[in-house]
């Protein structure tokens, strides 16, 4: 049987309670399998194609249809190197990655019949909350900081009949609470990426990646509480045990320099991150001093020979318009901090020119509408006559 596993202290138990964190340490908890109970027998598309490495039952899927992303060849920005691919995961059903992730943690709510569900959000994460527990016919929770989240994710929240809750502090006062509120109260579901569940939703890309295109050298992801970081890292080492990769790839996990802690930890080798306590970055979605999951992210990083890179809110901005106005491809910020850590490692030669990249971006473009006010913009107004649009057009 699957079971809830702390990769921290080794703690283990069954999973037919409603755990999120080790009794022990507190460190969140990861499920893990034995042999013969990970199985690769994929149909269909999409994040239940891999119903079989799921611990759910997929007969009762809460689903939109997540995951089966598109996974694009890079034109133009990234000659630097061999092949550069870039995993449009903006393009799921409410459009970040946290679906895939949630379709499995809502049909878990659901298995042990909760009426509510809750978490504590930047914004994406309560838009996929509040779209999954409307699907589900539950009560959606989420906890935001107040001011500090980006236009469309609020929309998508209010959209989906959700209960807001804004808090005056930043995501880590916000998560500290409903963490708080998990340990004191079985009333709603925690949905958080400390919940295992949800792990085992988003490991899911890296099924696809494989699928896709093989085995990549690197794989870059932007990276804020560190749940989709340890999620990748655990989907790799899976299909490695299931024999479909020979070698991993190195993960390249990239934080806004603003709020970087694990960076930090990673460049001074040291075993425990410092929290940020004013994590500052226009990176909304990663704006996040405190990550849960950083123990996790630090030894994924490790153990793949890759590295943590910070990066910087100008360097973010221009990689989110390389990427929309080179290649097609339009992302919030925090998801252009995965091409802008891309082109630093490139330039330092931390990647290098015989190497296949995938880049992983995480939400769309239009979650954040106002991020575009940042980019040289080419406007005119016109009058009427025809005249004029020849003499803009020619310039
Ligand atoms: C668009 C986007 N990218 C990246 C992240 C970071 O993911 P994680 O918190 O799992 O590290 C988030 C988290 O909110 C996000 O919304
Ligand atoms: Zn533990």
């Amino acid at each position: 049987m699957p079971r809830y596993f702390c990769e921290n202290c080794g703690f283990t138990d069954l999973l037919d309670k409603n755990l999120y964190f080790c009794p022990n340490c507190g460190d969140p908890l990861t499920i893990i399998y034995n042999d013969g109970e990970l199985e690769a027998n994929f149909s269909g598309l999409g994040v239940w194609r891999y119903s079989s490495v799921l611990p759910v039952d997929p007969d009762k899927k809460v689903s939109l249809n997540e995951g089966n992303t598109p996974l694009y060849k890079s034109l133009r920005i990234g000659n630097e190197v061999k092949e550069l691919y870039i995993k449009n995961e903006g393009m799921n059903p409410t459009g970040s990655f946290k679906d895939r992730g949630m379709t499995v943690a809502i049909t878990r709510a659901v298995e042990r019949k909760f009426k509510s569900v809750i978490c504590a959000s930047t914004g994406n994460t309560a838009a996929s909350l509040a779209i999954y527990a409307s699907r589900a016919g539950i009560k959606g929770y989420v906890v935001v900081p107040d001011g500090a989240v980006a236009l469309g994710k609020m929309a998508q929240a209010r959209a989906a009949g959700a209960h807001i809750i804004k808090v005056r502090g930043n995501f880590d006062l916000a998560l500290e609470m409903v963490k708080n509120f998990a340990r004191g109260s079985n009333d709603a579901y925690l949905v958080n990426s400390v919940n295992p569940f949800r792990i085992e939703g988003q490991k899911t890309v890296a099924y696809e990646i494989i699928e896709e295109i093989g085995e990549p050298d690197w794989i870059t992801i932007p990276v804020g509480n560190a749940g989709n970081i340890t999620a990748l890292w655990k989907g790799l080492n899976e299909l490695k045990r299931l024999g479909k990769i020979k070698n991993l790839p190195k993960l390249l996990g990239v934080q806004a320099a603003g709020a970087s802690p694990i960076v930090k930890a990673f460049n001074s080798n040291s075993e425990t991150i410092e929290p940020v306590t004013s994590p500052s970055t226009i990176a909304t979605a990663i704006k996040i001093g405190n990550p849960a999951s950083w123990r996790r992210a630090l030894k994924s990083v490790r153990e793949s020979g890759g590295a943590m890179i910070g990066v910087s809110d100008d360097l973010i901005v221009k990689a989110q318009y390389l990427l929309s106005s080179k290649e097609g491809i339009f992302v919030e910020p925090a998801s252009a901090a995965s091409i802008a850590g891309f082109l630093n490692a490139a330039r330092s030669n931390l990647i290098r020119k015989d190497d296949v990249v995938v880049s992983i971006v995480t939400g769309n473009g239009l979650k954040d509408p106002d991020s575009v006010n940042r980019f040289e913009s080419f406007e005119t107004t016109v009058e009427s006559e025809e005249s004029l649009l020849y003499s803009v057009i020619a310039q």
